[in-house]
């Protein structure tokens, strides 16, 4: 997505283009490839990452993985979607893109002409994931009822989603209509997301805002500088508990102490309609290296037991809406339409 002088992703004469996150805020650096194998090491590396954008970025791999293949194309895509849903358990993004990659590459005939359909069938997903962020930004905007302190935690913008994101979509909208007074961004521990990317894109977007490592957000609370707090999700149960990045679970349940209202914004994409509740979703744990050092640099003894979950899930009746493309919904929630 093109935004102010940086983009996510672009794809265009039969290369996708990304922005390695991993390099950010410091380093803008682009890599271009037709290699479906190194966009699956970019989902595991955090390269790409964010639910829509790794769903996205997946979807244009599976399709580039037939741009000169010549034979044995049902293996080969069998052994190119297996390879991609092996990448990151969590955000259910990226299993609703392939399986509509797979839908496609079902319904075609002749199989050595499948890197047209399906390279449409990939932008169809990022121009419905652009499609969404819009509609959230506008939905999401009519919880503002007066200038308001936002906090948020990961980031959600348009380097995790297509369009300007999710919860960061609802936030610019908010600012760019005067609704906004300030943004409190999460460090977002263990890989920094809100510290290395959403000031990233706050800045971009000239929106004033403040960081925090993650345990401080309890004070800005308790001195009354929260209004409300909006986060995205990777995975959301049919009855609204909601997986997303590590951390999303206790300000939930600081909202909740403080009696500040506590949203999620996300496309229905983000929906798993194959699971009744949160006690479901698989969630990722990671190498616990990545809490013993930062940016590659060790920061205490390697051989320490670690604990990593990449993603907490918050139980539905701590979220007071759920900002989607459709409509905002409110708890009780019933996702079965
Ligand atoms: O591990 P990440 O950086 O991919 O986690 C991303 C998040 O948790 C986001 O909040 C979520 O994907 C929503 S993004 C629009």
């Amino acid at each position: 997505m093109m935004q102010n002088n940086y983009y996510s992703i672009k794809f265009s004469d039969d290369y996708l283009t990304f922005l390695d996150q991993t390099k950010l805020p410091l380093q803008e650096v682009y890599v271009t490839t037709d290699d479906y194998e190194r966009i699956a090491i970019a989902i595991e590396k955090l390269e790409l990452r964010g639910a829509p954008l790794i769903g996205i970025s997946a979807a244009f791999a599976i399709a580039l993985s037939f741009k000169n293949i010549s034979s044995n194309h049902k293996e080969h895509f069998d052994q190119v979607y297996k390879r991609l849903a092996s990448t990151r358990p969590t955000a259910v993004n990226l299993f609703y893109a392939l399986d509509r990659m797979k839908k496609v590459f079902n319904s075609i005939t002749d199989h050595s002409k499948s890197y047209q359909p399906l390279l449409n069938e990939a932008f169809a997903i990022y121009n419905f994931e652009q499609f969404c962020s819009n509609k959230i930004a506008e939905n999401g905007f009519k919880i503002f009822t007066k200038k308001s302190n936002v906090l948020t935690h990961c980031n959600t913008g348009s380097l995790a989603a297509g369009g300007f994101g999710t919860a960061f979509a609802v936030i610019k909208k908010a600012y760019d209509e005067g609704y906004v007074n300030h943004v409190y961004a999460d460090e977002t521990r263990p890989l920094l997301q809100g510290l290395r990317l959403t000031t990233f894109e706050l800045e971009k977007n000239a929106i004033p805002f403040t960081v925090q490592t993650d345990s401080m957000a309890a004070v800005l609370m308790q001195q009354g500088k929260v209004d409300l707090v909006i986060t995205g999700a990777d995975r959301i149960a049919l009855n609204g508990d909601s997986a997303n990045k590590v951390g999303t679970y206790n300000l939930a349940v600081l909202c909740n102490y403080h009696n500040i209202p506590f949203y999620i914004a996300a496309p229905t994409t983000t929906i798993d309609r194959k699971i009744a509740t949160g006690s479901e979703i698989e969630i990722e744990y990671r190498n616990g290296s990545e809490i013993l050092s930062i940016s590659g640099s060790q920061i205490a003894n390697p051989d320490i037991k670690t604990f990593s979950p990449a993603f907490d899930v918050t139980p539905a009746h701590l979220i007071k809406g759920i900002i989607t493309e459709e409509d905002i919904y409110f708890f009780p929630y019933n996702f079965i339409r």
